[in-house]
């Protein structure tokens, strides 16, 4: 089925250009959301029946990036899901980041600099050049969030590799639209409440092998445990063996909302999706009289956008001074007309 054909599962208000902030509901995830908060309103059933969500959306992502479920962790944000693996730094490691990285992925690793841990930065055009002996661990997005700008993920594999440096992706701003394994990769995490058009608070993480064996789970709770259900009270810990050691407690609702948001992703196809958004994406782009790009996130110095955007109520944001416009499954030709016809007065003619 094409992409058209699943426009229906969304009711997007025309305009909604803004999903590198949220996602929109599918109907199947907000449905499901829905039936869950009527049975929680009323005391309907247990937990267990939510929580089978958690399983159903850690599996669904380890197929959208390649992985194995058995390395992916849950939890609730990037910045908590990079704790264990900060923790696990020497002290005095060096950690590379890029210069405008969203800081879910910079404060995690900075609030170690007392004990030596210096994070250095570099600019997107030169970070994989900053890829050099003595970086210890590098931690970048693979599209950033302010610019939309795709990583060559590749180029920073080899690079990384080459310097026998660990490698950490955020990719919140990519899983979703964006066609990506973790190959070569020690970590990828990514927030669903974006691209993954699922609640917030549903986070996933994966964990190379090697990388659990260095990390220690520390956030471990009853949901850590071997067998959950048996691991409710006491000092007796026995954790999972797998990734499933660094899972926090999940916030339920939020993977209701996430399991069949993601598993419509996998139905569509992400080569699909990617296609459907790069060619939006662009003709927004031809419309301002820029080349084409090859992310669905278009970041744009625009004197007066933000005002009239905001007179026709067209929704898309400002990072940096720029505008950020994002398109995603549910946008359509129809929003790129309206944002183009918001931009008349400003635009270069
Ligand atoms: C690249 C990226 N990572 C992470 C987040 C959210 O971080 P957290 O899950 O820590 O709230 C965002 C939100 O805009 C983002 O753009």
């Amino acid at each position: 089925m094409s992409v058209s054909e699943y426009a229906e599962l969304w009711e997007p208000r025309p305009g909604w250009l803004n999903t590198a902030s949220y996602g929109l509901p599918p109907r199947p995830g907000w449905e499901a959301l829905q039936a869950a908060l009527r049975d929680w309103q009323v005391g309907a059933t247990s937990w267990e029946p939510w929580d089978e969500s958690t399983t159903r959306a850690r599996e669904s992502f380890a197929r959208l990036i390649g992985a194995d479920a058995a390395d992916v962790f849950v939890g609730s944000t990037v910045s908590a899901a990079l704790v264990p693996i900060a923790d696990s730094l020497p002290d005095g490691s060096t950690v590379l980041v890029d210069d405008i990285e969203f800081t879910s992925n910079v404060f995690p690793w900075k609030v170690h600099e007392d004990r030596g841990i210096h994070v250095v930065s570099a600019g997107t055009a030169d970070f994989v050049d900053a890829i050099r002996p003595g970086i210890d661990l590098v931690a970048v997005s693979a599209v950033q969030s302010a610019t939309g700008t795709v990583l060559d993920l590749a180029k920073v594999v080899a690079a990384s590799k080459e310097v026998g440096a660990l490698l950490v992706v955020d990719a919140s701003q990519a899983v979703g639209w964006l066609p990506i394994t973790v190959d070569g990769v020690d970590a990828l995490v990514a927030h669903g409440y974006k691209w993954l058009m699922s609640p917030r608070g549903a986070t996933f993480g994966y964990l190379s092998p090697r990388l659990q064996e260095r990390c220690r789970p520390l956030a471990a709770g009853w949901y850590a445990g071997e067998d959950a259900h048996t691991s409710y009270y006491g000092t007796r810990m026995h954790l999972a063996p797998d990734a499933r050691r660094f899972d926090q407690s999940p916030a339920w609702f939020s993977f209701v909302g996430a399991a069949p948001a993601l598993e419509l992703v996998e139905e569509i196809g992400v080569e699909q999706i990617h296609r459907h958004n790069l060619a939006l994406a662009n003709e927004f782009r031809a419309g301002l009289g820029l080349p084409p790009g090859d992310s669905a996130i278009v970041s744009t110095e625009l004197a007066g956008a933000e005002e009239a955007f905001a007179a026709a109520g067209v929704r898309a944001a400002v990072r940096g001074g720029r505008l950020r416009v994002s398109f995603h499954v549910y946008s359509t030709e129809a929003d790129v007309r309206l944002a183009l016809k918001a931009l008349d007065g400003v635009r270069p003619s």
